[in-house]
């Protein structure tokens, strides 16, 4: 039995899923937009990837006969200055729906709810690699600088993404 705070909770985080795939797919259009379309790619499966976090939110709760309510997803920035800029802003939200997560593992905590505790893992490794990925491709770019070849190389090597 998953209490009403934890529904709530869960319900509220695959809005916040939503929108993370909402932010890349924006990203993808506007790497797109700028030529790259390595990082235009990588965005687009990160988008992806982003609906499979919601989704499994949501037949998690859909498990526990619990129905989903989708709300609004809010609107996102449609441009960024640079492929730097892009990367540090993924770092900065990844760091942001880690904390989220741990938000709901302290929930699942106090509400002695151990099945959503057991489900959250997964996030919480997820997370782990989530934020490393977009950590490493930025630290990337930064030593680049204003590299053109540099550049070129990351995006090809970022379109390679399975
Ligand atoms: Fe769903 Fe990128 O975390």
């Amino acid at each position: 039995m998953i209490s009403e705070r934890m529904q709530r909770a869960i319900n509220a985080q695959i809005n916040a899923e939503m929108w993370s795939a909402y932010l890349y797919l924006s990203m993808s259009m506007d790497a797109a937009d700028k030529g790259l379309k390595g990082i235009s790619h990588w965005y687009r499966q990160q988008f992806a990837e982003e609906q499979q976090h919601a989704m499994k939110f949501a037949d998690y709760l859909a498990s526990h006969s619990v129905r989903v309510s989708l709300t609004a997803i809010d609107g996102v920035r449609d441009t960024w200055a640079s492929a730097e800029e892009m990367f540090a802003q993924t770092v900065e939200h990844e760091r942001n729906v880690t904390k989220m997560i741990y938000n709901l593992c302290d929930i699942a905590t106090e509400e002695h709810d151990y099945a959503t505790m057991n489900m959250l893992t997964w996030f919480v490794n997820e997370q782990i690699e989530e934020e490393q990925t977009a950590l490493d491709i930025l630290d990337s770019l930064k030593k680049i600088g204003d590299k053109r070849v540099g550049l070129y190389m990351i995006d090809k090597e970022l379109g390679a993404r399975k």
